[in-house]
């Protein structure tokens, strides 16, 4: 007897801030709700987000002023109903935070009265950021993780991987509503079909696609790619944000000194102990990421030297150890005093701008999918993305998206029969290290030639390396029985090529985007959205096969 296939109101790919809380904020609504990790359910880039949440708490500061803010680090291609949509609900965000019990930093004021505490980062002019110590990611993560645990109307599935998205076009019909998904059971190793009347891709970022990265394994573009072969629009994929200052030390591979740190006071300095942001903008140390990236890169690539060094030594220890407690810790155990000594740090890449296209209620392209978080492009960041908006547009789009599928979801109609995975042509790969290989291969080309600054020529070597990976890639698919490794390297290298062809489409230095072809910004004409249309979805062989 063939086992039922499981079928659900939604599905919801990825357990980070956006997931989790799109999945509760439909769960308490009565709907029957899937959550898939591709790991385990609190890893993520939401686990090891540092400096906190940004939204308008302070008498003196306004929701004007943090959506200038916005809109000004977004270098103009902001879409200002989304900045002004995600902006205005700040405070029901982390409202709706603190009744799940997230234990934001707090501090009493003057009059005795205890409020939260607001820290600031690049950028910001006021002071916004909500925050729990420096460990904010992890305090959120596991909040929503014990909700979510805990929730009868939520399925939790922790250790699958999506393989594909299913839509009726590549099931044989004429519309392109998704389905459900074939999905890993990556421990016990076999694909199974999953139905749901909704799905929405909450899978983060791809800034794995770099050598060099803050970003949890996780981060590898699945949901861009899966919406891209599903059939949805992609912009702004050159946008990649490089954060200025990730720890530089043999031992910790991507750990982070937040911007918080700069925020209480911390300074660049160079080796010989030299402050040198000064001389690049007159914010300093506060400048928005791109450029402090970019002067760190500068004076790296000037000196000959491995990395700079961030300095907090200045403020008294216990204010170090109270507001960095985690940063701390982790120093310590590498043998760094930071509040003693300053902190080797190096720029890497941080956080994927673009995405799949969004409107104000998470809706994409595809019929029936929506997309919410790091994955999705809302408008929200434009060319260059500011500190901590991040977290809270995960929170805003899955408020959108909850009200929005509460609002249709009766009207959609149910999923179809689905046909099984069909293994009948595939074998075991005998050759495993093609994928290491391959992965590895890419990540360095991206690194060298796609990074903080581009050229043409850069872009065009990159172009050429990926479009034979591609190749081989999807002949290895083609041939192999798919493992995790094998479908995080086929999205991968989708992702790396939307990437390398977004860059060359923008022929001006932009936010993020920075090329020594075309090193100013192009004021002459409207500021315009790079978007990538996919090709008209084809069948997977694999489901055409098996879905006749
Ligand atoms: P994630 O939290 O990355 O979760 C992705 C989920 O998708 C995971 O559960 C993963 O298993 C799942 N998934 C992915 N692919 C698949 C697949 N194929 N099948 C099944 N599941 C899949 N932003 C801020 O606003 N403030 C900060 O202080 C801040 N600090 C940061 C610090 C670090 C070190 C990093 C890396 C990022 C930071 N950011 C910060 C950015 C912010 O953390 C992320 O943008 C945000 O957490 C993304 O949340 P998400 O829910 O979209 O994705
Ligand atoms: C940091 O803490 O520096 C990261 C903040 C962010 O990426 O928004």
């Amino acid at each position: 007897m063939p086992k039922p296939i499981p079928s659900f109101d939604v599905l919801i790919i990825g357990s980070g801030a956006s997931g989790l809380s799109l999945a509760l904020r439909l769960a308490d609504q009565g709907y029957q709700i899937a959550v898939l990790s591709k790991v385990a359910l609190s890893e993520g880039s939401t686990l090891y987000a540092q400096g906190g949440v940004s939204a308008v708490l302070d008498a003196q500061d306004s929701l004007e002023s943090h959506i200038q803010d916005t809109l000004i680090a977004g270098a103009g291609l902001c879409r200002p109903e989304t900045v002004r949509l995600v902006v205005s609900h700040g405070k029901e965000c982390i409202d709706w935070l603190l009744d799940r019990g997230v234990p934001f930093t707090e501090v009493q004021s003057e009059d005795g009265s205890v409020q939260l505490h607001l820290t600031r980062e690049g950028g910001h002019t006021h002071r916004r950021v909500v925050h729990a110590a420096d460990a904010t990611g992890r305090a959120i993560e596991t909040s929503l993780e014990k909700h979510a645990r805990q929730h009868g109307n939520i399925k939790l599935y922790e250790h699958h991987n999506v393989v594909d998205l299913i839509t009726e076009h590549k099931l044989g019909g004429v519309g392109n509503r998704v389905v459900g998904a074939y999905v890993l059971d990556s421990r016990r190793h076999f694909v199974v079909p999953m139905a749901a009347k909704i799905v929405a891709l909450a899978t983060g970022g791809a800034c794995k696609a770099y050598l060099y990265t803050s970003n949890p394994d996780v981060s590898t573009g699945d949901g861009i790619a899966l919406a891209w072969r599903a059939g949805a629009r992609v912009a702004n994929m050159e946008f990649i944000q490089f954060h200025p200052t990730c720890l530089y030390h043999p031992l910790a591979r991507s750990f982070l000194i937040t911007e918080a740190l700069r925020g209480e006071g911390g300074r660049l300095l160079l080796p010989d102990g030299t402050p040198f942001m000064q001389r690049f903008d007159p914010r300093g140390e506060l400048a928005p990421r791109d450029i402090v990236a970019r002067a760190i890169d500068h004076e790296i690539k000037r000196l000959g030297i491995d990395c700079v060094y961030l300095d907090i030594s200045h403020k008294p220890p216990e204010f170090v150890r109270e507001h960095f407690p985690t940063i701390h810790a982790k120093l310590l155990e590498l043998g760094i005093d930071m509040t003693s000594q300053p902190i080797p740090v190096v720029p890497a890449a941080h956080y994927t701008c673009g995405g799949v296209v969004t409107d104000l209620s998470a809706r994409t392209d595809v019929p029936g999918l929506y997309a919410v978080g790091e994955v999705a492009c809302t408008g929200l960041h434009g060319a260059n993305r500011m500190a901590s908006n991040s977290l809270l547009e995960c929170l805003v789009f899955a408020k959108q998206a909850a009200e929005d599928i509460a609002a249709c979801i009766e009207d959609a109609p149910s999923p179809p029969t689905l046909p099984p995975w069909d293994e009948s042509k595939v074998s075991d790969s005998d050759e495993e290290v093609v994928v290491t290989h391959n992965w590895l291969e890419l990540r360095r080309f991206m690194w060298d030639y796609v990074g903080i600054v581009r050229t043409n020529k850069r872009l065009q070597r990159a172009l050429r390396r990926v479009e034979l990976l591609k190749g081989e890639i999807a002949e290895y698919y083609g041939n192999f029985r798919v493992t995790s490794d094998l479908l995080e390297l086929r999205n991968l290298v989708t992702v790396a090529e939307l990437i390398i062809r977004s860059a060359l489409q923008r022929k001006e230095s932009r936010g993020l985007h920075f090329t020594l072809d075309y090193p100013e910004t192009d004021d002459q004409q409207p500021p315009q959205d790079t978007l990538m249309t996919p090709a008209p979805p084809v069948a997977n062989t694999r489901e055409a096969e098996s879905g006749g």
